[in-house]
């Protein structure tokens, strides 16, 4: 089917059925064409929290499908590709997390968003990158535990005075990889751009960014700069988006491999056949999405 057939027939669908499209930065960008709404995780599940549709078909992967059910849990979730999993998440589970927390008794628990419902469930408190150190801070404590990610755990405490953050040893493969001696290759050529950071990165790459923030923050960042150039040291969706938007600017991937593949499985044909066909219901065990809807609706009050 061309690509004109294939939009209009998903938005025929989309009325006929009440449905709207929920898609993460990351996502191929023919997705946003039929999105109804498009940003980084703490917008996308804050949409789904809202929301009137009946059915929300969230162009992302797992465990974002996982959250938006829990936040809508009387709404029909697809996620057009099962198969579309998180590194990140599957690197926590439930045991893990328990013996984690044994270690380290009476201190609160942050997880980011980027886990499993189970993993949710067993944790005081979600957060994304957007909100990660506002979440932190409203728990005004001196010492949580951080899952999964060491990176953004990292991060939060190096902006936060007098608070100990205990991270648990998880990453993403796609930020983790990233090195400083990238930065300075690529600022070597670009001498005047400017270094916009995702906060999954390791500590020693976000010290360099003249930027830190979530996919949406940095995209806003950028469009309000009055700069020209920019190093993006995130996932490639983002350097599309930004071309897209802004051509009067240029833009640079850190390198080549910062491509997720899992966000990059769906495309037209796939939200097409997930709304003809209910593909694929998300659902999630009531008893965990009880506990893990008290963690993200805390997460959800906190400002961003
Ligand atoms: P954002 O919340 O910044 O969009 O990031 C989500 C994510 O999975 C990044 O890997
Ligand atoms: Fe997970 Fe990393 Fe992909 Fe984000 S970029 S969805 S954290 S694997």
């Amino acid at each position: 089917m061309e690509k004109k057939e294939l939009t209009d027939k998903i938005n025929k669908l989309k009325k006929e059925k009440n449905a709207i499209v929920l898609a993460h930065t990351y996502q191929n960008i023919e997705i946003d064409e039929v999105a109804d709404f498009s940003g980084d995780s703490l917008y996308l599940s804050r949409q789904a929290a809202k929301t009137d549709a009946d059915i929300i078909v969230f162009a992302g992967v797992y465990f974002m499908a996982e959250t938006a059910k829990i936040l809508s849990p009387n709404k029909t979730v697809l996620l057009p590709n099962v198969k579309a999993g998180c590194d990140m998440a599957d690197k926590i589970n439930l045991k893990q997390l328990r013996e984690f927390k044994a270690q380290y008794p009476d201190i609160p628990v942050v997880c980011y968003v980027n886990s499993t419902a189970e993993v949710k469930s067993e944790s005081d408190i979600c957060c994304t990158s957007a909100n990660a150190v506002n979440v932190v801070k409203s728990l005004n404590t001196k010492e949580v535990l951080f899952v999964p990610d060491q990176n953004l755990g990292s991060y939060v405490e190096s902006q936060l005075e007098g608070v100990k953050v205990i991270t648990y040893p998880g990453y993403c493969p796609i930020h983790h990889r990233i090195t400083t001696q990238d930065i300075e290759k690529q600022k070597a050529l670009h001498p005047n751009a400017k270094i916009m950071v995702h906060p999954e990165c390791k500590k020693q790459v976000t010290q360099l960014a003249d930027f830190v923030g979530s996919t949406t923050a940095i995209i806003k960042s950028v469009k309000e700069s009055k700069d020209k150039e920019f190093i993006i040291v995130t996932e490639k969706g983002v350097v599309q988006r930004l071309e897209r938007d802004c051509l009067d600017k240029k833009f640079i991937l850190i390198n080549e491999k910062a491509v997720c593949g899992s966000m990059k499985l769906l495309h037209l044909e796939d939200i097409y056949n997930s709304l003809k066909n209910n593909e694929f219901e998300i659902n999630v065990n009531e008893a965990i999405a009880q506990k893990a809807r008290i963690a993200i609706d805390r997460m959800i009050k906190v400002n961003a």
